[in-house]
């Protein structure tokens, strides 16, 4: 019996990774909005989302190998679909102010919070926690925009 639903689970294990991806690298020629052209955004402040917040929040994610394999795939592309709902930082420039100002108070707060980035991601991502001085940098560019 056990060695049935082994195989079995082996078999959906195998026909899932057939089951295709859609990957989140769709814009990358319309950068007319990205915050990389936001005049109050510095390389450093840039750098920081680059590293901590992009592959759930803007139009390119990195995959790393690992992400090839389902179910995993699906588990991050929702978060990437989920992420971006709130937040897409390669749309920036199309966001009205208020919803830039109700963004910019969101940012602050999930850093505050340290919900954002989420565990799940720096678990495997160290270089994506938030030290203080960046948090610092951040909640700085906050208050300029
Ligand atoms: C691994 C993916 C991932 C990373 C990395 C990530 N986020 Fe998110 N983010 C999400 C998801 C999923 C949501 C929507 C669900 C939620 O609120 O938990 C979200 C929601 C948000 C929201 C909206 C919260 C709300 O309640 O309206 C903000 C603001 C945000 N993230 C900022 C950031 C910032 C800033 C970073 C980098 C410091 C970051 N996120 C890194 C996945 C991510």
């Amino acid at each position: 019996m056990i060695k049935k639903s082994i195989f079995f689970l082996g078999i959906v294990f195998i026909a899932i990774q057939f089951y295709p991806r859609n990957n989140n690298n769709v814009a990358k020629n319309s950068s007319t909005y990205t915050l990389a052209l936001s005049e109050t955004t510095s390389d450093s402040v840039l750098q920081i989302f680059k590293t901590s917040c992009y592959d759930c929040h803007s139009n390119n994610s990195v995959y790393p190998w690992y992400t090839n394999i389902q179910p995993f795939s699906w588990w991050i592309n929702h978060h990437i679909y989920e992420g971006k709902e709130s937040l897409n930082f390669d749309e920036w420039g199309t966001y009205t102010l208020k919803k830039k100002n109700h963004v910019l108070h969101e940012i602050e707060e999930q850093i505050q919070k340290g919900e954002m980035p989420l565990e799940s991601y720096t678990l495997i991502h160290k270089n994506a926690v938030l030290t203080e001085p960046q948090k610092k940098l951040i909640f700085d560019w906050v208050k300029r925009n």
